[in-house]
């Protein structure tokens, strides 16, 4: 629509008509049919029932027939025919389900990572979604924050270049930007709320500002710079205000130093939080805070609709509801959503969804996303061999390995399971499957899906049998593949742990396992970093798998019989115990490192009971190949520094690698961390293949900001560090 009618459609609408605008709803209050109804709405407290045919927008309805009625009832019914809006948790898939955020960053294959993001938005978009409630960016270093599983991890480089990855493959570039097979991006949640006091979920943020700017609200400025179209506000508070209703953070920092110009949508409730919170005196004062701080949308509750009428009829408020209701408009019109309401419903086709090209990219995600912690000499396997396998442990035939939200529109049915995958490549006369222990302890938690988890994933049975059952197995074999870690709902949201060893009765079947004295391959399915200190020993060879995706099977298979080589890098450390949190490699030096500090063996940063390194750190990640890189040079000009270095595949395995480039700083205004990564590059090498690679690095990433958010570059001598799979080399560069 051009923009003229725009303005002369927004003069047309009332205040009401406004406010309703600014009303998200959860779809499932609606009834079955699709058809509008109050039915559980009237729960939310509305003082003066809304005409439901004129609120803003609906999230989570994920069925196509569903949301075409639901739309077709709007513009039969609402006077002013605006078309609803429809968003949903697509976190990482919508029936494709890929590897969670927190493993596919450790890929580093950005292109694969936007490829992904792609297959999730055209499968969206053939689903009627106009806006996806993701990337998730929050810098998360504290695994026993259960939400971890959506993050990109504990670095502001890697979180970045995912952030514009998945935005971009989302929103699509140039001619194709929210044009068919792509959606709005809602990036989230701003800000920090990866940082909660303690670990504990929707606790509170305090952060001082330096670490703001240069670390926590990187990877969402890296997305606003790619123009998501939206930002979702965090529950918590931060440094005492709620991010909801923070006016410094979402109107000073957001709006005016990002740029960012769309619409700003609050989480589950938050606005009419920020009375629970302390911070607004009652409903009234909490919608005037939340949209004082630009918040555009209130989802799931009534305090934007029970407030705002009142409230503007001062200017001042008119004026705020005027530009909310505005950038709920225009993303509107760049969704063509007015010529086009039912925009993807009408290309439904359920041949473009979960197509093998889709099922394809997720296998390569799952083959780069699995980190290979340890490997003394046991993998690859050999299938068609004489070599019996024990397969021990409920993973390997389960279909819930898709992580928590990926059931909003995934479906476990979809689910490769590991064992179809080992089937595939192994004779089936070498695998023996035993459960090893139940995965879950009972299916109440399940409710009304109870009888679905159990006939998917078998029923409970006695610990003490399945015990033993795979000790039997496991004798007569001659390496045991183990699968342990967590079911899926011990990550995810409201899922924050003090204890992250595995459970009690895991750890015993390791241990009576490793009695048998026979080599053990370790399949760790999990959303966060656990602390596998007690355990790590025991294996021969260990893969973190994450929550792999409807591809899971085959891409874990490929990488134990070598079809795939290990090459992702860990985006997140795994603690050596929970005391250590938060662990993270960009650390500062402190006045009294525990390495070469000039004080005596006590007074030096350290524990007494616990060494400083987690058990792995950011970054480990082992290859069936053996690569080695040198530095060549390094030539800097105004905006960038030119570097190359050679990089060797000195194995007889092809492989891909990730080659990381640390800045390595010693004196700053604001005291740095020790190292940063600064670039990374992906490349494949045959067996004994050698190149010489370049880089380009931009010099901003000498520069720091201070308490103020003011900026500093410091020229003088520094070190870029090459780190190839742990082997590091430095390079001293002088800066200018
Ligand atoms: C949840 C989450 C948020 C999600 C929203 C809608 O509470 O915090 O990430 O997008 O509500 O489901």
């Amino acid at each position: 629509m051009e923009e003229q009618k725009l303005k002369e459609l927004f003069d047309s609408l009332s205040i009401d008509d406004k406010v309703s605008q600014t009303i998200q709803l959860n779809g499932d209050l609606f009834v079955e049919s699709g058809v509008m109804t109050t039915g559980p709405v009237k729960d939310l407290g509305f003082k003066k029932e809304p005409n439901f045919y004129e609120i803003g927008s609906i999230y989570n309805v994920n069925d196509y027939q569903k949301l075409y009625q639901i739309q077709k009832d709007v513009l039969t019914n609402s006077s002013h025919k605006i078309p609803l809006l429809f968003m949903s948790d697509i976190i990482y898939g919508f029936r494709t389900i890929f590897p969670i955020p927190l493993a596919q960053a450790g890929s580093y294959d950005f292109d694969l990572i936007q490829q992904a993001a792609e297959v999730s938005a055209k499968e969206s978009y053939l689903n009627g979604i106009h806006v996806v409630f993701s990337p998730m960016l929050d810098l998360v270093r504290d695994p026993r924050w259960g939400r971890v599983m959506e993050s990109p991890g504990e670095d502001v480089y890697t979180s970045k270049q995912f952030a514009k990855s998945v935005v971009n493959g989302y929103q699509g570039e140039k001619e194709m930007y929210l044009k068919e097979n792509h959606v709005a991006a809602c990036i989230k949640h701003f800000a920090a709320y990866g940082a909660p006091e303690s670990g504990r979920e929707y606790n509170q943020v305090e952060l001082s500002n330096q670490k703001l700017f240069n670390e926590y609200l990187q990877p969402y400025q890296a997305a606003v710079e790619a123009n998501c179209e939206l930002v979702m506000t965090a529950f918590n508070l931060l440094n005492g205000v709620p991010a909801t209703g923070n006016q410094w953070l979402n109107q000073t920092i957001l709006r005016e130093r990002f740029g960012f110009n769309g619409v700003l949508v609050s989480d589950y409730a938050a606005i009419a939080e920020l009375e629970t919170h302390g911070f607004a005196k009652d409903s009234e004062d909490a919608a005037k805070k939340a949209l004082l701080a630009g918040v555009d949308l209130d989802m799931m509750t009534a305090t934007y609709a029970n407030g705002l009428p009142e409230l503007v009829k001062k200017s001042e408020f008119a004026k705020r509801l005027d530009e909310a209701v505005w950038r709920i408009l225009v993303l509107k019109n760049k969704l063509g959503l007015f010529e086009d309401p039912f925009r993807g419903l009408t290309q439904v086709n359920t041949g473009e969804i979960l197509t093998q090209e889709a099922k394809d990219i997720a296998t390569q995600l799952v083959e780069k996303s699995c980190v290979l912690l340890k490997n003394k000499s046991l993998l690859p396997l050999k299938p068609k061999s004489n070599q019996k396998i024990a397969v021990v442990g409920p993973y390997a035939d389960s279909h819930f390995t898709l992580g928590f939200w990926a059931s909003v529109s995934g479906k476990s049915s979809d689910v490769f399971t590991l064992k179809a995958g080992l089937l595939e490549q192994f004779d089936e006369e070498q695998l023996f499957f035993t459960r090893g222990f139940n995965l879950y302890e009972s299916y109440e938690q399940f409710g009304p899906l109870k009888a679905g988890f159990e006939q998917l994933n078998g029923p409970i049975e006695e610990e003490s049998f399945l015990l033993q059952q795979a000790i039997e197995q496991a004798e007569a074999a001659d390496v045991i593949l183990l699968t342990i870690g967590e079911q899926f709902l011990e990550s995810g949201e409201g899922a924050s742990k003090t204890n992250l060893q595995l459970p009690e009765k895991q750890i015993r079947l390791i241990k009576e396992l490793a009695e048998l004295n026979k080599p053990i391959i370790g399949l760790l399915y999990t959303g966060r970093p656990l602390v596998l200190t007690e355990v790590e020993k025991y294996f021969d060879s260990l893969l973190v798998v994450w929550f792999p995706g409807v591809m899971g099977g085959k891409g874990i298979t490929n990488l134990l019989t070598g079809r795939a080589n290990p090459s992702a890098r860990l985006t997140m450390s795994f603690p050596k115990n929970e005391g250590q949190i938060p662990v993270y490699y960009a650390q500062t030096s402190t006045g009294r490192p525990l390495a070469d500090s000039t004080h005596s063996e006590r007074f030096v940063s350290k524990y007494i009971d616990a060494p400083n390194e987690p058990l792995f750190s950011f970054g480990t990640g082992l290859s069936y190949a053996t690569f080695a890189g040198h530095w060549q040079s390094a030539k800097g000009n105004e905006e960038m520094i030119r570097c190359s270095y050679e990089l060797k595949n000195r194995s007889e395995h092809d492989g891909w690698i990730t080659p990381q480039i640390y800045l390595l700083n010693y004196s700053a205004e604001i005291v740095q961390p020790i190292k940063r990564l600064i670039a990374t590059q992906h490349f494949f090498l045959k067996a004994n293949e050698q190149k010489v690679m370049t880089v380009e690095i931009p010099k901003t990433v000498f520069t720091y900001f201070d308490n103020q958010g003011d900026l500093h570059f410091d020229a003088g001598e520094y070190v870029l560090q090459l780190d190839i799979l742990g082997k590091q080399e430095n390079l001293p560069i002088k800066i200018s």
